[in-house]
């Protein structure tokens, strides 16, 4: 069965085509040379340049994989959350590609994606689960920060989620509080390599409460408080990145702990991790680390598959289409808010 998977629901435009649930192309298209110069994604101009580059890439991710538009069974596309410009034009542009083949459309929610994208891998890329278990999913990306309980494939339960910002935007916004370029998240987590982690010490924010949400806003100002009583610390490299460092420790020890805690409390012994922020190399080494020695299993995401992409989209349509369902609606609408407690 030949799929080809939509992605625009923030600031990459991906085609993914996928055959019996192998992937045969993923392109992906950036926007990050678009919005650096505002330090964030303008939703906006996201919309335009995904109208600018859907077709691009498609005709790219179909070369790739050889096929032609004729020769698929069924098109699905992220159908929320994210913004909502962005989810209109590629959604109804797959919705109408779906229409004109007569062939099924799936709508996908975004999270949902992210959360099987760790079990993704070999050469082609398919999805791994015979080796799945039962396991809590931390998924972190410039949007979302949450942890899910994953019982069985398609069985997940929300336990919890930030409050305030996400663990990326928390990244991106103190990387530009201290002059780092857009997106930030990748140059702290590289000063953050060469600095000390002990030297300043940051607010865990509701490391020990009993729930499983987080919220990062309060790190934020902390860290734009620290930065005006100690303006010097932008000037000296050494300083600046022991204080990359302080903040990439508070954001992990916050994210490890409370993911293990929940593992811990659920008694299930597998830790899976994706999104954006998963590309983090702090994160990385201290959720192996910690999964070694308590005897845990951890699958991370690949980092090529941690950003938004289309083959993760694609991989969910391929279980639901696996799983008998048919096709949903091409009348659908874009769901900008569409909570991952209401997928099943
Ligand atoms: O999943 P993603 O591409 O987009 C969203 O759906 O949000 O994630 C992008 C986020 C950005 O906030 C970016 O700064 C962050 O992931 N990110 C990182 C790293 N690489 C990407 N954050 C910390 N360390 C990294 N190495
Ligand atoms: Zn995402």
């Amino acid at each position: 069965m030949l799929l080809l998977a939509v992605e625009t629901s923030c600031d990459e435009t991906s085609v993914a085509v996928l055959r019996d649930g192998s992937v045969l192309a993923n392109a992906v298209s950036s926007q990050v040379k678009l919005h650096e110069e505002y330090g964030g994604v303008v939703p906006e101009l996201a919309s335009r340049e995904h109208l600018r580059n859907l077709m691009p890439v498609a005709r790219q991710a179909l070369g790739q994989a050889n096929v032609t538009p004729q020769q698929l069974d069924a098109v699905a596309a992220t159908r929320g959350p994210g913004l909502p410009g962005a989810l209109l034009v590629g959604l109804r542009a797959a919705q109408g590609m779906a229409f004109a083949l007569a062939k099924p459309f799936i709508g996908i929610h975004h999270h949902e994606a992210h959360l099987y994208s760790p079990w993704i891998g070999g050469d082609p890329l398919s999805l791994q689960l015979e080796s799945f278990e039962p396991n809590v999913s931390l998924i972190v990306s410039g949007g979302h920060t949450m942890l899910v309980h994953v019982a069985a494939p398609m069985e997940h339960r929300v336990l919890g989620g930030t409050v305030d910002d996400a663990a990326g935007e928390c990244f991106d916004k103190v990387a530009k509080l201290i002059g780092l370029p857009y997106p930030g998240g990748p140059e702290l987590d590289r000063l953050a390599g060469e600095g000390d982690g002990g030297v300043h010490r940051f607010p865990r924010p509701k490391l020990n409460d009993d729930s499983h949400d987080f919220s990062f806003s309060g790190l934020k100002t902390s860290v734009r408080y620290f930065v005006r009583d100690n303006p010097g610390v932008l000037e000296s490299g050494r300083q600046l990145r022991d204080l990359c460092a302080g903040v990439q420790a508070a954001i992990v020890e916050v994210l490890v702990k409370k993911t293990m805690r929940a593992a811990k409390r659920l008694g299930v012994r597998c830790i899976t991790a994706s999104g954006g922020v998963t590309c983090n190399s702090g994160l990385r080494a201290s959720l192996g680390q910690v999964c070694k020695s308590e005897g845990f299993k951890l699958r991370l995401a690949n980092p090529a598959l941690c950003t938004d992409n289309a083959a993760m989209v694609g991989m969910v349509a391929h279980m639901r289409l696996a799983n008998g369902m048919t096709s949903t609606s091409l009348d659908e609408e874009i769901a900008p808010n569409w909570p991952l407690a209401e997928v099943n």
